[in-house]
């Protein structure tokens, strides 16, 4: 599959994922072999206004190309402008957010509330397409709910409007994330699809990525299962393009990723903020493991990051100690 200058077989895309795929997670996956990143989806809205806090999210650096900027709107206009916007930023492409199920997005006509106006999708596709000369994505649902799939809609009206690529998240507007992805479907959908078809939802091992590119797929796009466990891609890789098993990783080698990916966060939003933000991950790096709920208790408590750091390292280190730290040093945190 090509995207722009890259050429890429048997594409890994690494999930938008709102308040995941930051800078630090975006960097942490690309080591781990994730081909392709998308930023978190961008309000088009808070882009044509300027809102600093959308630049940020919208700035990467050279090693995460090939990268995609996802927005989201519903206005013909600050789609477009927000597109053009994006295009002095130099990304590899542009990705149209119509998938995302949240009420407070879709109550506005935008993510998967565009499913609900096909012609306002269409026109918004038509008009960004004219207007910058990167490629663009899209990337959706399989309709709103199962009384109306509008999958074969979407394709017909991406392939037609110049769009290079769809990505399709194998669930419904009204499934949200429960139950389970349908990959049922990817083989009916590549039937109509003459552009790349991506497809998505609970890819979760090398086997179900084989499978899906096995059912058709022309790319695979792994969301949660790559959240503290960013070896997946590299996993999949190998076992798709030559059939070689690589063993899931064991807890030192989490909480050695877990601790560079801790780094990076730190390096990007500074001491404060960074340890707060990254709390969201430790349940995700430690899943399974039989201490949890003490380790997690310790690290949320932990103010500075060289203590934070400690106890990471004090895991690598021996395990077992982790048990001997008493109760009294889990501080509430503030
Ligand atoms: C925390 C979270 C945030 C998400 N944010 C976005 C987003 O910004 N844009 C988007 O297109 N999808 C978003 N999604 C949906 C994912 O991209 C993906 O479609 C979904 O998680 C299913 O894939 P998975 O089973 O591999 O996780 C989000 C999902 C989660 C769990």
């Amino acid at each position: 599959m090509r995207i722009g200058n890259y050429q890429i077989s048997y594409p890994l895309f690494l999930a938008p994922m709102d308040d995941i795929t930051d800078h630090p997670f975006r960097l942490i996956c690309k080591e781990w072999g994730a081909d392709v990143l998308i930023s978190e989806f961008i309000s088009a809205e808070a882009i044509v206004r300027y809102v600093p806090q959308s630049f940020r999210k919208m700035s990467f650096d050279k090693e995460e190309r090939p990268i995609g900027i996802q927005i989201y709107g519903s206005s013909i206009d600050s789609m477009t402008k927000s597109a053009q916007i994006v295009q002095e930023h130099a990304p590899d492409f542009i990705d149209i957010n119509a998938g995302c199920w949240v009420k407070k997005i879709v109550s506005k006509g935008e993510g998967a509330g565009l499913l609900k106006d096909l012609i306002k999708l269409e026109k918004i596709i038509v008009s960004i397409r004219n207007s910058v000369s990167i490629p663009v994505s899209i990337k959706t649902r399989l309709g709103w709910d199962s009384n109306n799939i509008t999958i074969f809609n979407v394709v017909k009206i991406a392939q037609e409007n110049g769009i290079d690529f769809i990505t399709v998240h194998l669930r419904t507007r009204e499934d949200g994330l429960k139950g389970k992805a349908d990959w049922s479907w990817i083989s009916k959908i590549k039937e109509e699809c003459k552009i790349p078809l991506i497809v998505n939802g609970d890819i979760k091992t090398p086997e179900d990525a084989k499978e899906c590119f096995r059912l058709g797929a022309d790319g695979v796009m792994i969301g949660r299962g790559a959240i503290g466990n960013p070896l997946i891609f590299h996993r999949c890789k190998k076992y798709v393009e030559e059939g070689v098993t690589i063993p899931p990783p064991d807890l030192i080698e989490r909480v050695k990723w877990c601790l560079k990916h801790f780094e990076l966060h730190i390096q990007y939003y500074g001491e404060e903020k960074g340890i707060v933000l990254f709390r969201k991950f430790y349940n995700w790096y430690f899943c399974g493991y039989p201490y949890i709920s003490k380790i997690r208790k310790l690290l949320i408590s932990r103010r500075y990051a060289n203590e934070v750091k400690e106890i990471l390292y004090l895991i690598i280190e021996s395990p077992e100690k982790i048990q001997e730290i008493p109760h009294e040093s889990v501080e509430t945190p503030q």
